[in-house]
């Protein structure tokens, strides 16, 4: 008996522990092998005998195992799979699983570089389809993904999340991501190992994708990263709402989740609409973070920004000169020194607006676009002819989705804004969203932008976004769709870019949001540039431009010479001229020698701007690590290079070795607009190969804190 029951017991044991081995998943058999490639990338997919669609995690060594249930390439919630999954929906009867089978491939090439794959998933049981859409760019390494879905169900599907991208990685996989918060956009990266548990990066801001944390990231694949010599894939999602790029490390590998924030956002989607979401792009290289840089940089020129390969002129802000306290005769007052120093364009900043309630702070008139006019008796058009007479393109800031409480336009439509019902009206800078989703306010802030850069002579544009979402309610949607206005918004807003920057094709655009809230690939498409920072102090942008420079290219960073943190006007001008140069300074209280170093700074980035922002940017000196900053720009021809050196603190003075050089091709050495009082540097004026030149190095002319060095190297 006492031998029964011990065996029962044994048994039972037994039993139980068969029980948790089975939750190992088994390998499936795979049916069908193909591949998404590019030049140096292959994500291998598996059909397998279950007829679900496998990926081959990416890793930096080799890999082949035989997948399991965990490596399904798009996994769903619902049906067995226990992980985060990329889709969860609820079908129109309510069934909360999801079960995809693949059912066609197909490949086209688009053009000799970029090739379209179309993956299409159903679920046999519903009328409901998945359409995993890749557009691969070979050369670049560059892969945009997205998803298109749509059914024919009886009813609505609610769509609870729909990733636009899920990969599958194996080994040791690295994160770099960027925190930061206002006048701190990206200076705080971070390098962690993804370790068992799930790491997430996201925002709930509605309006912006960010104010604390950009969606582009770094993964490094077998250890961390570095500039030369790492296995590494940039990611960065198109979108400018909230998003959501998660890491869940489930123990045979990292799932990396990428697409619009689940959170609060659910959509019902009726039968017959196609739901897009927005793109995730994905930048491989095996050769390191500048490998990888100058990738994505010839993409963007190419697809990510508008006329990318014209060098962006320099720009003379009143922002900080006159603040709000202007009219027409001060701001004209601007234009001949502006004009006297080497200015190509003066942008007019905020407060040219409102009546009733004139825009005389931040307190009021947002929402009343008409010119002051008191200020400004005749419009704004006078204002831009005197600019062009005087040989200066003329641009205008405007924050279109916004309103003041205190405002024309606030009295008579007081729910246009966004708000939700029964509580107080939280302001962030005294102003509030307008609610975007509703058809009349599309119209209204049409109508807005066409008055305004229809005015003659207007050709650029800074269109803001101060403020992002705390009250996410829509008076005009109905109450089972509030979820909706999250992704609604951002939608309506790129159709707003879409038709603005297509009625005005020769109008150039900078996106601000605070700073550099909206620094992503979905809205640059529209625009020429953004803000990155309310923070100039160069001595923060040096870090800041470098962090930036991995995803994007230095044309696309408006860099202004400022008084931010009084530092040295000669280091202040060096770093505006590595982005684009611009300035935001009242021009008639500078000294005569500040006035002088500005000028040889831009009369230094004319000279060179093909090149930083045509060319190829490596990056040699990490101004977190070290005592300075210190970059490399080549042209495409290899025929003309630009060092630029940026020291932070005290330290010895030693070459910068630049990169990419031709090497038997010959160089000249030139400072480029020297600081007064330094001494010649050594090279200055001799020639050397290429090979000498990036053996030997470059001695720049800085050798203290707040010193700069910009050394030009000509055939
Ligand atoms: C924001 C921008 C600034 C300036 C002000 C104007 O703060 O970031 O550059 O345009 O708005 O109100």
């Amino acid at each position: 008996m006492k031998f029964l029951l011990t065996l029962s017991v044994t048994l039972l044991l037994i039993a139980g522990f068969q029980d948790y081995s089975t939750a190992e998943p088994a390998p499936v058999p795979v049916r069908e092998t193909f591949a998404i490639k590019t030049k140096s990338l292959t994500i291998t997919l598996q059909v397998g005998t279950d007829g679900r669609l496998y990926q081959q995690p990416i890793s930096a060594g080799p890999s082949g195992s035989k997948p399991a249930r965990d490596d399904e390439f798009y996994p769903q919630a619902g049906d067995g799979y226990v992980w985060e999954p990329a889709l969860q929906v609820t079908h129109a009867d309510g069934n909360t699983s999801t079960a995809l089978v693949f059912d066609s491939l197909t490949q086209s090439n688009e053009t000799a570089d970029i090739t379209a794959t179309r993956i299409r998933l159903h679920d046999p049981a519903y009328p409901f389809d998945v359409t995993l859409c890749f557009n691969t760019h070979h050369d670049e390494d560059v892969v945009e993904q997205w998803i298109e879905l749509n059914h024919a169900e009886k009813g609505a599907v609610t769509l609870q999340r729909v990733e636009s991208s899920s990969l599958l990685l194996g080994g040791d996989v690295y994160l770099t991501h960027f925190f930061g918060d206002w006048a701190k956009e990206m200076l705080s990266p971070i390098t962690e190992k993804i370790t068992p548990g799930t790491k997430v990066l996201d925002s709930k801001l509605g309006v912006r994708a960010s104010q604390f944390r950009n969606p582009s990231f770094i993964l490094s694949l077998g250890g961390a990263a570095n500039e030369t010599n790492a296995v590494v894939l940039a990611g960065s999602l198109a979108w400018s709402g909230s998003f959501q790029c998660e890491f869940d490390n489930y123990g045979q590998g990292v799932r990396a989740l990428t697409g619009i924030n689940p959170f609060e956002s659910a959509i019902s989607l009726p039968a017959g609409k196609i739901f897009v979401t927005p793109t995730m792009l994905w930048v491989w290289s095996t050769n390191g973070l500048g490998d990888m840089s100058r990738k994505f940089h010839r993409w963007a020129r190419e697809f990510g920004l508008r006329d990318g390969h014209t060098p962006r002129q320099v720009l003379l802000n009143n922002w900080e000169a006159t603040g709000f306290d202007f009219d027409f005769k001060r701001i004209v007052s601007l234009y001949d020194p502006a004009k006297k120093i080497g200015t190509e364009l003066f942008l007019l900043d905020d407060g040219w607006f409102g009546n009733k309630y004139p825009r005389v702070d931040d307190h009021a008139g947002l929402g009343d676009w008409q010119p002051n006019r008191q200020r400004l008796p005749d419009g704004l058009a006078p204002l831009a002819s005197e600019a062009v007479k005087r040989g200066l393109r003329f641009g205008i800031w405007m924050e279109p989705e916004m309103v003041n409480p205190r405002s024309e336009l606030f009295d008579a439509h007081p729910d246009w804004a966004i708000r939700q019902p029964k509580r107080e009206l939280e302001l962030q800078r005294n102003q509030l969203v307008l609610d975007l989703t509703r058809p009349a306010v599309q119209k209204f802030e049409w109508n807005v932008i066409q008055n305004i850069l229809s005015v003659p002579n207007i050709t650029y544009a800074k269109w803001d976004c101060n403020r992002y979402l705390t009250q996410p309610g829509s008076p005009y949607l109905a109450p089972s769709r509030q979820s909706e206005l999250w992704v609604d918004y951002v939608n309506a807003l790129y159709a707003l870019m879409d038709k603005t920057a297509k009625a005005f094709p020769n109008t150039e655009l900078m996106l601000c949001s605070g700073g550099g809230g909206r620094a992503d690939y979905g809205a640059l498409k529209y625009f020429h540039e953004f803000w990155p920072s309310d923070n100039t102090d160069p001595t923060l942008r040096v870090p800041m431009q470098w962090d930036y420079s991995y995803f994007f290219p230095v044309m696309a960073l408006a860099s202004h010479v400022t008084h931010w943190g009084n530092r040295p006007m000669h280091f202040a001008c060096a770093v505006a001229m590595s982005a684009r140069f611009g300035m935001d300074l009242d021009l008639t209280k500078l000294s005569a020698q500040d006035k002088a170093i500005c000028a040889g700074a831009i009369n230094a980035y004319k000279q060179i701007r093909d090149v930083t922002q045509l060319g190829e940017l490596y990056r040699l000196e990490d101004p977190h690590e070290n005592f300075r900053g210190a970059l490399n720009f080549v042209s495409p021809d290899r025929h003309r290079a630009v060092v630029f050196a940026f020291q932070l603190k005290d330290g010895a003075n030693r070459p910068a070795f630049p990169q990419g050089l031709d090497p038997d091709q010959h160089y000249t050495v030139h400072e480029l607009n020297p600081a007064p009082s330094r001494e010649t540097i050594p090279q200055e004026g001799k020639t050397f190969t290429g090979e000498e030149l990036m053996r030997e190095g470059v001695m720049p002319s800085c050798s203290k804190a707040v010193e700069a060095s910009v050394v030009e190297l000509t055939e």
